[in-house]
């Protein structure tokens, strides 16, 4: 039985964790909103064919503000139980130190996964309700505390500025906030993760999708890995 009052939009669903969330929260039932950057067909088009009215795709690139504008003007009067922005991106050589990385290719990670995710946020959240989720996919390299051994220092920077702007939205919302959630999802098989990932979508994207329900009853803002486990900032 679909309920349109359960709705989730996942930004950047077209294909790896992203689809798989919009695949996930297909089979319990809810009604998706993905968004894909251009024309080409994707596995999310492909869900959507499958899922017989639950998914909706929107076109979205979260780089392009006139069309973050466009995407809420579309939405208008619309409810969103849980906002997602799963978007994300790493530098063309992952291992490139900070020092010699270009200006370009800085400017592109940082803005792809964080300016992009949190004009999203801050363009869809009052389409939220007070006991929605918002929440955004951020990474356990991320994490300043855990940073120990370096490597993928663009990326890392990238997601740990991504988890400050979300704490700085988050310090807004103090006097009554709701459910906010940066996960941090382990190092799974995907275009971006690689082949040599540890872990499958198969196995981990069940658990998120129990935890970004679950955290809909906790407000204010989590770093949680995939097991629920507070990540140090
Ligand atoms: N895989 C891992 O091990 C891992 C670990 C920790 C965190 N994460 C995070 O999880 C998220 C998803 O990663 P993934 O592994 O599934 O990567 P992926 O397979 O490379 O998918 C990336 C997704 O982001 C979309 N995207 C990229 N730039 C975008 C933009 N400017 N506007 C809109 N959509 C954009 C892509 O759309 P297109 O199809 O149009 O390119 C695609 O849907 C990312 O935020 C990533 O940093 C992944």
């Amino acid at each position: 039985m679909v309920s349109p009052l359960i709705t989730i939009l996942i930004a950047g669903a077209s294909r790896g964790l992203g689809h798989a969330l919009a695949a996930e929260f297909v089979s319990r039932g809810w009604h998706v909103i993905g968004t894909v950057r251009d024309d080409r067909p994707t596995p999310l088009h492909d869900l959507a064919k499958a899922s017989d009215g639950q998914v909706r795709i929107e076109t979205l690139d979260i780089n392009a503000p006139d069309q973050i504008a466009a995407l809420r003007d579309r939405l208008a009067g619309e409810v969103l139980d849980m906002l997602f922005v799963n978007a994300g991106t790493t530098a063309d050589d992952e291992h490139v130190h900070i020092g010699i990385v270009s200006t370009d290719e800085f400017v592109r990670v940082m803005v792809t996964n964080a300016l992009g995710p949190m004009r999203v946020i801050e363009a869809m959240q009052d389409l939220v309700p007070a006991d929605g989720l918002i929440g955004a996919m951020s990474s356990g390299q991320g994490s300043i505390a855990n940073n120990e051994r370096g490597l993928r220092e663009v990326y890392r920077g990238s997601k740990a500025a991504l988890n400050m702007f979300m704490r700085s939205f988050a310090a807004r919302e103090a006097d009554a906030p709701r459910a906010m959630l940066l996960l941090a999802p382990g190092w799974i098989r995907t275009d971006l993760g690689g082949p040599d990932a540890p872990f499958t979508m198969e196995e981990t994207v069940p658990l998120l999708a129990d935890l970004m329900i679950a955290k809909r009853s906790t407000p204010g803002l989590q770093y949680l890995d995939r097991f629920g486990e507070t990540v140090p900032w």
